[in-house]
């Protein structure tokens, strides 16, 4: 299957840039991924031609900015197949996932459990513990297997009757393994809990079908899909939507206010207090645009050739040790390592002077770091941009480092 990386690159200005006397290899993509004109165009035209706030104006300007504003949403929906009014606007994939833990949480009972994994990045970690010093839930927490996926085997053995909420990372930011969706639904279902994914790291990857994940709620984050910083994405079945309080009080949230009582406008404007960031989502639906735009299964096969080379060749490397899946099947392009004797910002610092971004330490996953007992690893994060030129600099960089360092 061929793929067009170049035609891909050229979209991305910063690709291009030189710095510091070298050419750029971005391999910090599961951190934030960078921006397409498509994006930075959309962007610049609400900034130049439709800039005003959404919802509350009556004058043409305000008009188009709402346009703009649910035509962005629409697109969102449309990359996860469902329905405009199901998408709320958040200000990244943390503050959806603190939405649900504090809205969907206020609708649970102390002695109610929600069931995490040891491989959760923070943001799936800290708003649970918030909720459970709140209203006294308790957590329950899924195993990892040594090749650094969610042990779904240990699903019967920890869920329980008072299981709500099972909370999963759909692609972890660390091993990058991918999660067995269907098991953990069908094991969700069984006990009438209700299954939320955290997609920040397999969102970048291409449109998805929410609808056939049968899950609940889905959340995802701008920044690392080609679109602007300061906006993510909440879905949630429009029942749970409907059922769900506030999480913010302000303007537009609501339907009418008086000093004794106040009603919540619909969803998702109920979940939309004051005002939104425009542009963001503006830019977020066309990255949404952008990326249907994209062959996935050329780009995917692709991404997934890249990972390999980065597995084969730090393999053949000494002293270094690969966590996550040995099967290209069972996870996404993010790929994380040690290096025997070296500390993983030196070694990303190393390949900082070849010009290549990684990211090095506990990639905000310490219950993870620590049950492998490593102080962190380094790790590549690959998108459709990314070619071969990228991956010689990287293994070019990791020898040097291997090396010098020890
Ligand atoms: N969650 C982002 C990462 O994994 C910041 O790097």
């Amino acid at each position: 299957m061929s793929f067009d990386v170049a035609a891909v690159r050229g979209q991305f200005p910063i690709l291009s840039q030189i710095i510091d006397g070298r050419p750029l290899h971005y391999l910090d993509n599961g951190a934030s991924a960078q921006v397409p004109n498509a994006v930075l165009d959309a962007v610049r035209k609400y900034e130049t031609t439709q800039r005003a706030n959404v919802v509350r104006g009556v004058h043409a300007l305000a008009e188009r900015a709402t346009e703009a504003y649910e035509d962005a949403r629409a697109e969102v929906a449309t990359f996860l197949s469902v329905q405009a009014n199901e998408i709320v606007f958040t200000g990244g994939c943390t503050a959806a996932i603190n939405l649900v833990a504090y809205s969907y949480g206020s609708l649970l009972k102390s002695g109610d459990r929600i069931l995490l994994s040891e491989l959760e990045h923070h943001s799936n970690i800290v708003p649970w513990q918030l909720l459970r010093s709140r209203s006294g839930i308790e957590l329950d927490v899924l195993p990892v297997t040594e090749d650094g996926r969610i042990d779904v085997s240990a699903l019967p053995r920890l869920l329980t009757p008072r299981t709500r909420l099972i909370s999963l990372a759909h692609v972890s930011n660390v091993t990058g393994a991918s999660l067995d969706v269907k098991t953990v639904v069908a094991a969700a279902r069984a006990v009438g809990a209700k299954v939320m994914l955290d997609g920040a790291q397999r969102a970048p990857h291409g449109p998805l079908d929410l609808p056939s994940l049968g899950i609940d709620f889905y959340a995802f984050a701008g920044h690392k899909t080609y679109g602007p910083n300061g906006i993510g994405v909440l879905w949630a079945r429009p029942e749970l939507l409907e059922a769900m309080p506030p999480f913010h009080g302000g303007g537009s949230m609501i339907g009418r206010v008086t000093f004794a009582e106040t009603t919540w406008a619909p969803p998702p404007r109920r979940f939309e207090a004051g005002t939104p960031p425009i542009g963001q989502a503006i830019g977020l639906g066309a990255a949404c645009l952008w990326m249907r735009g994209i062959d996935w299964a050329a780009a995917h096969a692709h991404e997934m050739s890249l990972t390999q080379r980065v597995m084969d060749g730090l393999q053949k490397i000494d002293g270094t040790w690969l966590l996550g899946p040995a099967s290209l099947q069972a996870r996404y392009p993010v790929v994380s390592f040690t290096l025997e004797g070296v500390h993983t910002h030196d070694v990303a610092q190393v390949l900082d002077s070849f010009g290549v971004a990684v990211r090095a330490g506990h990639h905000c996953a310490q219950p993870l770091i620590d049950h492998f007992d490593i102080d962190g690893t380094t790790r590549i994060s690959i998108a459709p941009y990314n070619d071969h030129g990228d991956i010689d600099a990287l293994l070019t960089g990791v020898r040097h480092a291997a090396k010098t360092l020890r």
